[in-house]
């Protein structure tokens, strides 16, 4: 189980307001997509999500208030991958997946058979296996990103915020990635928060996409409803044609070119 109830929740710079009064109910093995035009406030719901931004409102987890929780506590059921993940160049990979044992690490103690355990697990699920020895700063930005996903499963989290998780992977690497987030969800109900910036690929993967501007949720529901040509003209100021396919209702979002709608 891993419902989450926001109730106003949001997330102020100062004066700047980045989440205005978000309110939603993502349910218990739920992919919310969250997408939105630069600076629409997609990082700051998730970093405040983590804990790791000031918020005000509230956000349940199976009804207990996150904000109560204690930071292990808070990170045996949430773990958060950064859309820029900042990983030290001289640690190995097997020794930085580990990392994301802490929440269950005695706090003397050594890791347990049990951790190094979770973490072989993981890496053979992203077929890191053979990259274990490796040092983080050898690898590639895609290489890297995998590996900070691992270090997020294996912290056996009921609900997993992704910040534009396929950035910095070509279009297999994507595909592979948001499978096995799907292949995992799958397995063990757990609740995928992400935003995403391909939309057509927000659309295939997640259950449900909420579209923010300026902090505010402009739309949200099924893909075919979301993105709309007209919406995403408003909103990214893009100009686009909208394919919904027939068989399986995947939405195709495909840029033209022409002039922006103009800002209304
Ligand atoms: N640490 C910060 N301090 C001040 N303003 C910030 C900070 N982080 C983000 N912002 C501002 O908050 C707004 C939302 O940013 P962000 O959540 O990063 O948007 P997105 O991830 O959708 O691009 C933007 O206007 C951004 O400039
Ligand atoms: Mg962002």
């Amino acid at each position: 189980m891993s419902r989450l109830d926001f109730d106003d929740f949001a997330v102020q710079y100062g004066k700047r307001r980045a989440l205005v009064d978000f309110s939603d109910v993502v349910t218990s093995g739920e992919w919310l997509g969250v997408i939105g035009p630069n600076g629409a406030g997609k990082s700051s719901l998730l970093r405040a999500l983590a804990g790791l931004t000031a918020s005000s409102g509230q956000v349940r987890l199976d009804g207990a208030p996150l904000a109560a929780m204690s930071a292990r506590e808070r990170a045996s059921k949430v773990a958060y991958v950064a859309q820029l993940p900042i990983v030290p160049d001289d640690m190995s990979v097997f020794d930085f997946v580990l990392l994301g044992r802490w929440p269950y690490v005695s706090r003397f103690g050594t890791e347990r058979s049990a951790d190094r355990r979770a973490v072989t697990d993981v890496l053979e699920r992203l077929r890191l296996e053979s990259f274990q020895d490796r040092m983080l700063g050898e690898l590639s930005g895609g290489e890297r990103q995998r590996v900070v996903l691992a270090r997020a499963l294996a912290q056996e989290p009921s609900v997993l915020l992704l910040d534009e998780p396929t950035s910095a992977l070509d279009i297999g690497h994507q595909q592979q990635a948001l499978e096995l987030v799907t292949e995992l969800r799958c397995h063990r109900e757990l609740t995928v928060i992400a935003a995403m910036h391909d939309l057509t690929l927000a659309s295939i993967y997640a259950d449900r996409l909420v579209m923010l501007d300026e902090g505010e949720v402009v739309a949200s529901g099924a893909a075919r409803d979301v993105l709309t040509a007209e919406r995403l003209g408003d909103v990214f100021h893009v100009c686009v044609t909208v394919d919904v396919d027939p068989d399986d209702g995947a939405v195709v979002v495909v840029p033209r070119r022409g002039f922006p709608v103009a800002d209304s």
